[in-house]
């Protein structure tokens, strides 16, 4: 079966390589992918795969295989970023002021060519395989629009694999880990209300801006002090914004940040030490506040048995060296962890670092962008992980 699958990812490569430079000509940011997913809808039509635009800006395609068995998703995003391209490629952004910089359009190349392999395998298929193109997952949230369309249904979904290009990780490289790979990603934000005066009189105000400055030094000890030094957790404000002149003491202080963690007890105990931080910094500041905090993405917790399969299949296909452990799990986020939520999957990470070919930079970079000798080797990896899952 592998060679199969080699010859057929060696004969559509160069077909696929255009692909993904058409979409990275024509990228478009998150819930406006109307003419990207147009596109995958008419190339999965070509190929004769039944295929529908979900939630607006997102296309589901499936293939049946010859005799029935359980279901597997392949999961490609599809939005690309508010970046101006800076990278001289004679396929640069034709959408200016918006670049695949986070290599979105590898993943739908990836998707589609894995499809187009699978298409023509049908008869070696028992089950039924969904491609899942889907928005938004910059925003974050794609993912749970696809859900609520029904994508996991209909028929139900027993497993999900997707995969991310990755820079940090050698070119050709398959990143894996059991449990978790990629960190929950949350939000807060609070508004400190004191009372505005002359700066040179600070006794007719209420300071907001030392109320502020007080959280921002006690917010740390919620992990040098309450927390395991073995666990793992950022909390990390990253703007504070009071005043506007020399001499007048705000109304306000504004600060927002972002929490990450891989341990799902910190979901609700960074909240909750945060707020109570902030009533009792406040009330001793004779402020008022008000304090939103928002979950964006849980953890993407790899499912142990689908990842143990997507080993098995990558090994077999691509060899024990392009098989690379994740022991240090991303702080970046991803909403594919809201399909884990729903079922077992597992996420893994296609290497593109190459130091002598000059591919290196990171991810959302202006300059991003990744040799494409790595679209077959993705191809690869979720063809025969199909294979492998529905055997
Ligand atoms: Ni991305």
């Amino acid at each position: 079966m592998t060679n199969i699958i080699s010859d057929k990812v060696e004969s559509i490569t160069q077909e696929i390589i255009n692909i993904r430079r058409f979409f990275h000509q024509h990228p478009e940011l998150q819930l406006q992918e109307y003419a990207t997913s147009k596109k995958i809808s008419e190339i999965l039509s070509e190929w004769g795969i039944e295929n529908t635009i979900v939630a607006e800006t997102g296309v589901v395609g499936l293939l049946k295989g010859s005799k029935p068995g359980r279901t597997v998703a392949l999961r490609a995003d599809i939005d690309a970023l508010p970046i101006y391209e800076n990278t001289n490629l004679k396929f640069a952004s034709k959408n200016e002021g918006v670049m695949h910089a986070c290599g979105h359009d590898g993943h739908i190349a990836i998707c589609l060519g894995a499809a187009k392999i699978l298409s023509e395998m049908t008869e070696h298929l028992t089950g039924t395989v969904k491609l899942i193109f889907q928005p938004a997952e910059e925003l974050p949230g794609g993912a749970a629009h696809m859900i609520k369309a029904g994508v996991l249904e209909n028929p139900n979904v027993d497993a999900i694999v997707g995969l991310h290009i990755w820079p940090d990780i050698p070119k050709g490289t398959v990143g894996i880990t059991q449990g978790p790979i990629m960190s929950a990603v949350d939000r807060f934000d609070l508004t400190i209300l004191g009372k505005g005066g002359h700066g040179a009189m600070p006794h007719k105000a209420i300071d907001p801006i030392a109320a502020g400055t007080h959280f921002l030094t006690s917010l740390q000890t919620i992990l040098n002090r309450e927390t395991d030094a073995f666990d793992r957790l950022v909390i990390s404000p990253c703007s504070f914004n009071s005043g506007n002149s020399f001499n007048v003491i705000p109304e306000k202080a504004e600060i927002s940040g972002t929490v990450r963690y891989f341990d799902s007890t910190f979901q609700n105990l960074v909240p909750r030490r945060m707020e109570e931080l902030i009533s009792g910094i406040t009330h001793a500041f004779r402020c008022d506040y008000q304090f939103d905090y928002t979950h964006l993405c849980p953890v993407v917790k790899n499912d142990s048995e689908i990842t143990n399969y997507l080993e098995q299949a990558t090994r077999k296909m691509l060899g024990q060296e392009k098989i690379l452990r994740i022991d240090r799990p991303a702080l970046g986020g991803e909403d594919f962890s809201f399909y884990l939520e729903k079922i077992p999957g597992a996420f893994f990470f296609l290497g593109t670092k190459d130091e002598i070919k000059g591919y290196t930079n990171s991810l959302h970079h202006p300059k991003f962008d990744f040799d494409e000798e790595i679209i077959p080797i993705g191809i690869k990896a979720f063809t025969s992980f199909v294979f492998e899952y529905l055997m």
